[in-house]
């Protein structure tokens, strides 16, 4: 790619679309363990269509973002989280651990030799995504694959909003016909197939005028849980006056952990507003909205970071939250977070990592 081509991207980066010019890769099998880590070029992979990924989905990933700092360094935001929700995967899908500081030393190769793809402009990222599938080639379903290879592959992206106070809210669609994850299974893991099972509902969110699917719980199909790539915030008020609560679904096991959502937790500590991780069921929400408790809603995430939801649509229901447009909370946690990941504000919680 030219020069000026790589700078007309950083210009304006598409989300996932280009990818830059290397890639971190290693492998695992049971007699050697991890082995062969390799800084290449960015690059096909081959496999032999026997591989197990391609027929019992063993994959899981992550995702995260390399962010220019005022003095043109890069930072990394919380890179060992990333890792151990990694692991916590791994574990779930019966599939090696790599040790935490491979995994960010890994990530770090990646970011020194791709500094010049870590583009500069207000909310832009190198966004990061680490990878990891299973290589044995066997159609046996008696035990996991014997073999893995690991991979780290970058993409200059751009923020999901524009401006501060970015486009319109998000309309999202309450999902009643189809379950992301029940007790027990995946949900908590990043596993491909998570991903892959909510694309049906997705496109139906699409076609029903929608940005996002809500998921809800898998029993009793009314509690809120996240919205497949993101997290669910409320803004509750208080009814005596006092500060608003960030309330978030509790991690019962069946929703992802995310690190936006933990750190967004944490910050709304600091910016004196009540925490709470619960359950809200639809009807709670629709409620609260018109009793005007819930006065914002707004999805989390790394891809996402903070992108305010407006409207609520399902078959036989459709509420607006506050007057349908983001709201002071959500723009202040904003800041915040944006704030402490581009070092605008001093990081006294050492979420940064200089690469
Ligand atoms: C991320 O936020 O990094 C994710 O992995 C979500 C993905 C659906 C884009």
């Amino acid at each position: 790619m030219s020069e000026m081509d790589r700078r007309a991207i950083l210009a304006a980066p598409v989300f996932g679309k280009v990818f830059t010019d290397h890639m971190i890769t290693l492998r695992w099998d049971a007699e050697q363990g991890w082995h062969d880590g390799r800084l290449e070029a960015f690059q096909d992979i081959a496999l032999p269509p026997s591989a197990s990924v391609f027929h019992y989905g063993q994959e899981i990933f992550e995702g995260m973002k390399a962010y220019r700092q005022p003095g043109g360094s890069i930072a990394l935001f919380r890179p060992e989280r990333n890792a151990a929700r990694f692991n916590a995967s791994a574990r779930r899908l019966a599939m090696p651990e790599l040790p935490v500081e491979t995994f960010v030393r890994a990530v770090e190769l990646l970011v020194q030799q791709e500094r010049h793809w870590v583009p500069g402009g207000d909310g832009t990222s190198l966004y990061l995504r680490p990878f990891m599938i299973a290589t044995e080639p066997t159609l046996g379903f008696t035990l996991p694959s014997r073999s893995y290879l690991f991979g780290v592959i970058a993409c200059p992206a751009s923020a999901y909003f524009s401006t501060r106070t970015g486009p319109p809210a998000l309309t999202v669609w309450l999902s009643e016909e189809y379950a992301r994850a029940a007790p027990g299974g995946t949900g908590a893991a990043k596993a491909g197939g998570n991903y892959a099972a909510a694309f049906l509902a997705q496109r139906e969110a699409v076609e029903q005028g929608c940005d996002q699917v809500v998921w809800l719980d898998a029993v009793e199909h009314t509690w809120v849980e996240e919205m497949g790539g993101m997290n669910l915030c409320f803004v509750q008020q208080s009814t005596d006056g006092g500060s608003p609560t960030l309330m978030t679904p509790e991690l019962t096991g069946t929703l992802l952990p995310g690190v936006t959502r933990d750190s967004l937790l944490q910050l709304a500590g600091r910016l004196g507003l009540g925490r709470s991780e619960g359950r809200i069921n639809v009807q709670q929400w629709r409620k609260q909205c018109e009793a005007g408790v819930i006065t914002e809603v707004f999805a989390c995430g790394t891809a996402a970071v903070i992108a305010p939801v407006g409207h609520v649509r399902g078959a036989n229901d459709e509420w607006t939250i506050g007057d349908g447009r983001p709201g002071p909370v959500t723009l202040r946690l904003r800041d915040e977070l944006l704030g402490i990941q581009y070092g605008r504000i001093p990081d006294d919680l050492g979420w940064t990592r200089i690469v």
